[in-house]
């Protein structure tokens, strides 16, 4: 199989961190015999200054037809004032490609790093093997509603919406999805809404409990409200596997959830459209760092490469099948971090390239 990968680097530093991906890419798809076809185009703001739109139609297609898009990051001050017409999928070239490509279900891994203990917040007893999944749905909700708007009333105070709506569709596809991530962790759910104000909180914990109960009864599940599941995360992050939760509050969760791993740096993500009980993914997958496109420091060679790294681990775990190639990765970026090696964020002095150079040495040593 020739596995067919977009490469879009995006903003800020997204294209530094794609590039440094992509030399770990060759050396652990040469490692397994995996065939590929590599292309790269623009994105947002990158095809905005070339291109005049935040993403060409063409390369929309290419995406359609692609296994996997290796994103790097999008966005920054120089693109954030213009507005297109239509819904917010038209304002940024990531977001229309989720919504193009219906990856629903975003999966964001944290983990507590030995080497990185003393670069989080926590105690060290506290985070220490902590491993865990935010599921953020990530087609719909408040992000992604067609009910949104601003009025300007006549005394010129104004009025801003935006309708956190969800259908009962969209929470069975996306909890069978956390479902079976869960299946292939710990087995270990917790669902968050916010069920005790919202209504659409309500339909939230009714159609997980139901999906769970009823095709999922091997996978433990609680329900958690929002504020209590960020309150938990910070007091007992081991105590976590897999967290269900809607775009938003995925959003901040995962973010969060970062604290434990040392820095924003270090978190990947995979959106998925499907996940099979067993096997590979079928449908096109965005793999990208959960981190931001930083334009402070873009293009200066030091932003930390290590999610982008772990997000092209996923990459090969989810839509190539090569699952021990995947933890290779991971357990290289470990034993680079436990023989010092380090970026700025996480208290090192390496840059990109010298950080993804690290990884590649101890992925050749394992
Ligand atoms: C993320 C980001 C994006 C989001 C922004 C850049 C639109 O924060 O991927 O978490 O909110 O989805
Ligand atoms: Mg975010």
């Amino acid at each position: 199989m020739t596995l067919k990968i977009l490469a879009l680097g995006g903003d800020g530093i997204g294209p530094e961190v794609v590039a440094a991906a992509l030399r770990v890419l060759d050396v652990a798809a040469h490692s397994v015999g995996l065939d590929f076809d590599l292309s790269e185009d623009l994105l947002h703001g990158a095809a905005w200054e070339k291109y005049g739109c935040f993403i060409r139609p063409q390369t929309l297609d290419k995406a359609k037809a692609s296994d996997a898009l290796l994103v790097g990051a999008t966005g920054g001050p120089a693109w954030d004032h213009i507005i297109i017409d239509g819904g917010p999928e038209e304002q940024d070239g990531l977001m229309k490609l989720r919504h193009e490509l219906d990856v629903f279900a975003c999966v964001r891994h944290a983990r507590a790093w030995d080497a990185l203990l003393d670069k989080t917040p926590f105690r060290a007893q506290t985070v220490r093997g902590a491993d865990l999944v935010v599921m953020r749905e990530l087609c719909g909700g408040a992000m992604f509603t067609r009910t949104r708007g601003r009025e300007i009333h006549a005394d010129g105070s104004q009025r801003a919406f935006d309708l956190n709506e969800y259908s009962s569709a969209e929470i069975e596809r996306f909890a069978r999805v956390g479902f079976e991530v869960a299946r292939r962790r710990r087995s270990q759910v917790v669902s968050v809404d916010k069920a005790n104000v919202f209504i659409a909180g309500k339909l939230w914990r009714e159609v997980v409990d139901e999906i769970g109960k009823s095709e999922f009864p091997d996978v433990e599940l609680a329900h958690f409200y929002a504020d209590n599941a960020s309150y938990q995360l910070c007091c007992q992050p081991t105590a976590f596997d897999v967290i269900l939760a809607d775009n938003l509050f995925g959003d901040l969760l995962s973010d969060q959830s970062a604290a434990i791993a040392g820095s924003l740096g270090m978190l990947p993500s995979a959106s998925l459209a499907d996940l099979p009980r067993t096997g590979r993914v079928q449908g096109t997958a965005i793999y990208e760092p959960v981190h931001g496109s930083a334009p402070d420091i873009a293009g200066r060679g030091i932003a930390n490469p290590v999610g982008m790294i772990l997000s092209l681990a996923m990459m090969l775990e989810y839509t190539a099948g090569e699952v021990n190639c995947a933890r290779k990765i991971e357990g290289a970026v470990d034993a680079a971090l436990n023989m010092g090696h380090a970026t700025r964020d996480i208290g090192g002095t390496l840059g990109t390239d010298a950080m993804a150079d690290a990884v590649i040495a101890q992925f050749r040593a394992l």
